[in-house]
């Protein structure tokens, strides 16, 4: 890349050519040795912009040597452990020795991780598709950690509009007949199509980025915007008015865990922040796992019933579907999807919970410690 594009010589030379005595006007004067000072600036800020731009060159070549240094010593891990696995018959002493070279090999791949998070990362197909091949990639732990922050703040004010939308349709229908405002409903849903089609796109930008969602959570956001969708699109009659207040009670509720859900993640988040910044106290982390499991005990009542709640509205959508009155596709095709998020949604919240259980405290530890260390150096245990 020639990093002197941009510099004008001829611009330079000329703003050089000024000389302000050679006017009898004082205010002229004035002005134009002005410009004779700002010329002067204008010097310092190109070279700084020819260094930066020499910088960012010497970043790219860095970034490719790092991100194939990594891909070289994957491939080499990979093929050293098969030699390992090769080996027959191993004595008591070779058995040590294997044991060691596998346990440094773990230790390795580990790090990489960490080296990852302050390199580029591909988009993925979903992302390439929206937003083409722009680079989304946070290089440094805080802007993730701000993104991340930024997501929750999101959700959140989602979360109140939602949940004032809903209360209005749902009360507002105790005292005055609402049904007849299609409309009004129809407002609510396509927020929520808007709401979770943008979810699952801050989703794959944070999974590019290193977050571990998983990967149910984004499948559920996809399947709630088809959900969405298709009762927007679900036209007003027997079948939709049988439903309507259950549902909008549904999503009233919904809105309210989400609430919850945040207080959660914004702790969590927060924490995670301080560990990442204090001294290497293992009581630390030991407060944030207490911490996060009161938080998990205090969410869990909320979310089972949020999910029996998704499976009453499927059998309930069930029983509609068998009435002789009811001739839209759309009663089906949403019982099919609030069960698929019943089964979905309770059956990952049941891994979660068990793997928080069953996991290496040791590996925890660190990663916990590390995940929001905005200084480049970590924290060994
Ligand atoms: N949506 C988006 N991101 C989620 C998520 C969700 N439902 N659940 C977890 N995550 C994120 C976490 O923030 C974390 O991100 P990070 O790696 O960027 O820090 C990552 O996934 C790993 O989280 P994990 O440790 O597995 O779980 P957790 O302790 O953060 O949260 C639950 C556990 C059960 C509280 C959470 O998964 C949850 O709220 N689930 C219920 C969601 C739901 O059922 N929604 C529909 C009905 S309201």
């Amino acid at each position: 890349m020639d990093t002197t594009e941009g510099s004008n010589p001829t611009e330079k030379d000329a703003v050089a050519d000024i000389k302000p005595e050679e006017s009898d006007n004082p205010l002229i004067q004035s002005v134009l040795q002005d410009l004779v000072d700002l010329d002067k600036d204008y010097m310092e800020l190109e070279l700084d912009n020819e260094n930066y731009k020499k910088k960012l060159d010497e970043v790219k070549v860095l970034q490719k040597k790092c991100l194939s240094g990594i891909a070289h010593q994957r491939y080499r891990i990979k093929k050293i452990n098969e030699a390992l696995k090769a080996i027959p018959n191993p004595s008591t002493e070779d058995k040590k020795h294997m044991t060691e070279a596998q346990n440094r090999m773990t230790k390795r791949k580990n790090t990489f991780r960490d080296f990852e998070d302050h390199l580029p990362h591909k988009n993925g197909i979903y992302l390439n598709i929206i937003l083409g091949q722009v680079n989304i990639s946070l290089l440094n732990k805080e802007d993730k950690y701000l993104y991340k922050q930024d997501y929750e703040r999101f959700k959140l004010t989602l979360s109140y509009i939602q949940l004032g939308l809903s209360m209005i349709l749902v009360f507002a229908n105790y005292i005055v007949n609402f049904t007849s405002l299609r409309w009004a409903d129809s407002v609510l849903h396509f927020l929520l199509v808007w709401y979770y089609c943008t979810l699952t796109i801050r989703e794959q930008i944070l999974i590019v980025n290193g977050s571990r969602i998983k990967g149910w959570w984004l499948l559920h956001h996809f399947v709630s915007t088809a959900c969405s969708a298709i009762t927007l699109i679900w036209p007003d009659g027997y079948s939709y008015q049988s439903f309507r207040t259950q549902y909008g009670w549904f999503i009233l509720y919904i809105a309210f865990v989400q609430v919850l859900q945040y207080y959660y993640q914004r702790g969590c988040l927060y924490r995670l922040k301080c560990l990442g910044q204090r001294h290497d106290m293992d009581i630390t982390v030991e407060g944030f796992m207490s911490w996060m499991f009161k938080g998990l005990a205090f969410l869990l009542p909320f979310l089972s019933f949020a999910y029996f709640f998704q499976l009453y509205n499927a059998i309930k959508l069930y029983h509609l579907y068998q009435d002789p009155r009811c001739t839209e596709w759309q009663v089906p095709v949403l019982s099919i999807i609030h069960l698929v998020l019943f089964l979905g949604n309770m059956t990952t919240t049941l891994k979660v919970l068990k793997q928080k259980f069953t996991e290496d405290m040791r590996n925890k530890k660190k990663f916990y410690k590390n995940k929001y260390r905005f200084n480049n150096k970590q924290k060994v245990l």
